[in-house]
């Protein structure tokens, strides 16, 4: 089952409610484009490549709905679209990414008819989605060659299966070399807030008959001092053209200790996630997400926090290129200086998916 798909007998959106998971899996249906733009702003699917792949589903999904009887009023109806999904979540360059892809076949002057656009639309959305189960196995076979029998792997949030439209990113790096059949072992961060180490990454891990442990964030550095961590595996939301890797919270802690331990730390990256237009992580913009992530929380029944607390609560860091082992994307493991090999890795990906 995929993450987000579309339904074609029924011409509507499902995706797994990622905020049930562990305990209830259901899916959620949309038949309006703004449900989908609140699914995305709500978290009930999260990850980057599959933000990507729910906002192209809700442009099919809105060139269903318009009322346009016309191209242009269907461009323009979509053009609408675009903007309110983009406005839901900053981070994840994915989002914009695959708008991007939407609106070009959108603003398409070969396509005439209103039919065909709503057609070209979802086909547009399902190669989207279908392209990155594929770059996700080809991720994982380029990672999964960096890991040895016996290792233990450090990993931070959900990469896997649930962050992308299947397989995973760092994730499906650590399945991949399961499925291989090394002998590994996972350690998973919780990653405070939202906890996606801890309810879904260990979910997944059941799933896939991945061995694991669920340490706090705080754990980390000690694992990685006292020898018990062998390599690091993150994800990225949005990766800049000189290598800085934004990532959940906490990534760049792991980052510099991971360096300062010497052991080897390897975002794994879609091409797609790749922001050539950003010359440096500076420029990713952070999400800043409601003090209740952090706040609302029990303890043996209690809250955490005093009333009224005062949060801050970014959802993302960014880790400098210098603690950046090597890059896994589908094209190759991209080692320095990654200006000039992200950049070869990125194109020469565009250029197979032009040809
Ligand atoms: O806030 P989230 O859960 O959308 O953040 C997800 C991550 O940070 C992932 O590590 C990232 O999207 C890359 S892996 C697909």
């Amino acid at each position: 089952m995929r993450t987000v798909e579309w339904d074609y007998s029924r011409e509507l959106v499902k995706l797994i409610d990622q905020r049930k998971l562990p305990s209830i899996f259901e899916m959620a249906e949309f038949t309006d484009y703004h449900g989908v733009a609140t699914a995305i702003r709500e978290m009930y699917v999260r990850g980057a490549p599959a933000i990507g792949a729910a906002a192209a589903f809700g442009m099919a999904l809105a060139a269903k709905q318009s009322s346009a009887t016309n191209r242009h009023g269907l461009q323009q109806d979509l053009e609408t679209a675009a903007e309110i999904l983009r406005a839901t979540r900053p981070t994840a360059v994915n989002l914009f990414w695959a708008l991007e892809r939407c609106l070009r076949v959108a603003r398409r002057e070969n396509i005439t008819n209103v039919d065909d656009l709503r057609q070209a639309m979802l086909t547009e959305a399902q190669n989207l989605a279908d392209e990155d189960v594929e770059i996700n196995l080809r991720m994982g076979r380029n990672g999964a060659e960096l890991i040895k029998d016996g290792d233990t792997i450090l990993h931070h949030c959900n990469t896997g299966s649930l962050a992308t439209v299947d397989w995973g990113t760092a994730l499906g790096v650590i399945r991949m070399a399961n499925e291989q059949g090394k002998n590994i072992h996972v350690l998973l961060d919780e990653t405070r807030p939202r906890l996606q180490g801890a309810s879904l990454s260990a979910w997944e891990c059941e799933q896939y008959n991945i061995p694991y442990s669920i340490i706090v964030d705080n754990a980390a550095g000690h694992f990685m001092r006292t020898g018990q961590v062998n390599i690091c595996f993150v994800g990225s939301d949005r990766t800049a053209a000189n290598g800085d890797v934004a990532n959940k919270i906490g990534t760049y802690k792991i980052g510099v200790v991971a360096r300062e331990n010497g052991i080897p730390f390897f975002p794994v990256v879609p091409t797609s996630t790749v922001d050539l237009s950003l010359a440096t992580g500076d420029e990713i913009p952070i999400e800043e997400r409601d003090s209740s992530e952090v706040t609302e929380v029990t303890l043996f029944g209690r809250p955490i926090a005093p009333k009224g607390a005062r949060v801050r609560n970014p959802a993302f860091d960014v880790t400098p290129y210098r603690y950046v082992t090597g890059i896994v994307t589908e094209h190759s493991v991209v080692y320095p200086p990654f200006g000039l090999n992200l950049r070869r890795a990125v194109e020469a990906e565009q250029k197979k998916l032009k040809g």
